[in-house]
């Protein structure tokens, strides 16, 4: 099949890369001539683990185009993929996603195409989405633009660090439309998916429990819906762990023997139940606000949802409180912070809580030095301006501290020489944000640990 992509970031450059792997000719957009360079070059604007591979593995199926014209005129499928970020009162921006729509409804040609929704996007989007296209549509073509659209709902469920996998092997699939036409077209572009009938490539082995992926095949408002109430579980069930794990602290309980403990309980699953500084990233803080957001527009309240951000929010100025607790005075302080990006396995410093912790130590007159394995770059560019010592490696930010932070739990911070780093340190405190290193062992060495909760 013939698929435009609308947007090459996390969402989009994956779905290119994944599809077009499976043999459908792809052609990926994005109005950001750097991205489309870079990519056209054989390289990737973000980290994600064997994009590149997967990239120059489907290269014969793939286009990279900075115009819509002459990238979309003939697709069976146009996916719409690009950011929907926050606005000031939670609502997500939905200016790219009307600039994707009227561009398509301008530019496409064909008898009839399936115009896709994989942003995150408010329930009702895709009624919008449709009319922007048609009314865009009819005012560049001088006709009548019945027929020619249809649009579908297909939420994305990637996990950055694990995109490829996620999206080669999905737990489900879920598309919504109101029309039998799309159900049937995305049925058939997934269908190497969905069957699990394609040779996998040797750096992505099919997990051995995969078998036939789930297909919801829904209509457009419960697609939409079910995406923001995905994430909203997800997030309340790790506040809901840190809810618990600050009483385990006050009790003296061990958050981790006490999340394996509810874990193990097949209805609740030992995932998202990791005690710590809380959740970041581009999706659970913008998709929770959202979730509030159109909730309001219903007169209704969200409360679970609405306890569960303000929990995440509180854990961040945990981090502060318990620096302070430790070093009783923070100002000329020299903290060291273990990991900028949301989590391990990526290069994302959306909502990044190392970049809140940063800017909370450096108000009270810290010194904040700053290491990540791949999200240096991206941090220069976008908080260069923060005032962080930018640190090349862990040992650099370890050099006469009074404390260090892990933020995010690469795994090459669990394998660190801690012993070593202890002997560069002023003094010898590891706060672990993550729960995630050997308390005993550090102890060891000399370090006073503190864990964030339990
Ligand atoms: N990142 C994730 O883990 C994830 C997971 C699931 C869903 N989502 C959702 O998917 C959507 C995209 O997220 P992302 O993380 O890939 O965003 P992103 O910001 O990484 O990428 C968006 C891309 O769209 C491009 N773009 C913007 N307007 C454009 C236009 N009019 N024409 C062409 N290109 C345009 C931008 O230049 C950018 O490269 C969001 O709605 C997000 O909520 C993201």
């Amino acid at each position: 099949m013939k698929v435009s992509i609308i947007g090459t970031g996390y969402v989009g450059i994956t779905t290119g890369a994944c599809l077009a792997y499976l043999g459908h000719e792809v052609t990926c957009i994005d109005s950001d001539e750097r991205k489309i360079a870079l990519l056209r070059a054989g390289k990737t604007p973000i980290y994600e683990p064997f994009l590149t591979e997967l990239l120059a593995d489907a290269q014969r199926n793939l286009r990279y185009c900075t115009k819509y014209a002459g990238a979309i005129q003939d697709a069976d499928v146009i996916f719409i993929a690009v950011g929907t970020p926050p606005l000031a009162d939670g609502s997500p921006d939905l200016r790219y996603l009307s600039q994707a729509a009227r561009g398509i409804g301008e530019h496409y040609a064909g008898d009839f195409v399936v115009v896709v929704n994989k942003s995150t996007v408010p329930i009702g989007s895709g009624n919008w989405v449709g009319s922007l296209v048609r009314e865009s549509y009819e005012q560049h073509h001088g006709h009548k633009a019945n027929g020619h659209f249809s649009v579908a709902s297909n939420p994305e469920f990637l996990r950055e660090g694990t995109a490829l996998s996620d999206s080669l092997y999905p737990d489900r699939v879920v598309i919504g439309s109101d029309d039998e036409r799309s159900l049937e077209t995305l049925y058939s572009l997934y269908r190497p998916i969905l069957d699990q009938t394609f040779a996998p490539p040797p750096y992505l082995p099919r997990p051995e429990e995969v078998g036939a992926v789930p297909l919801i095949s829904t209509d457009l408002a419960s697609a939409e819906l079910i995406k923001y109430a995905a994430n909203a579980f997800l997030a309340l069930k790790i506040s809901y762990i840190n809810e618990i794990g600050q009483l385990a602290e006050k009790v003296g309980a061990d958050i981790i023997q006490v999340a394996k403990g509810i874990g193990l309980d097949a209805r609740i699953g030992t995932r998202f139940l990791q005690a710590g500084i809380g959740w970041g990233g581009s999706c659970f803080g913008k998709d929770t606000a959202a979730l509030v957001s159109t909730a309001t527009e219903y007169n209704l309240s969200m409360p679970i949802v609405a306890a569960a951000r303000e929990i995440n929010r509180r854990q961040r100025d945990r981090v502060v409180e318990k620096l302070l607790g430790e070093l009783k005075i923070l100002k000329g302080r020299s903290i060291g912070l273990l990991g900028l990006a949301f989590k391990p396995n990526t290069d994302d410093l959306r909502e990044a809580p190392a970049i809140d912790i940063a800017r909370k130590l450096i108000d009270r007159g810290c010194k904040v030095k700053v290491h990540d394995p791949v999200a240096m770059e991206r941090f220069q560019q976008e908080y260069g301006d923060m005032g962080a010592v930018c640190c090349t490696t862990p040992e650099e930010v370890a050099d006469d501290v009074d404390a260090l932070v892990l933020v995010t739990e690469w795994q090459q911070y669990r394998e660190l020489d801690w012993e070593a780093l202890a002997a560069k340190m002023r003094s010898r405190i590891v706060l672990d944000g993550r729960n995630a290193l050997d308390r005993a062992r550090l102890t060891r060495f000399g370090f006073r640990y503190v864990g964030v909760a339990g």
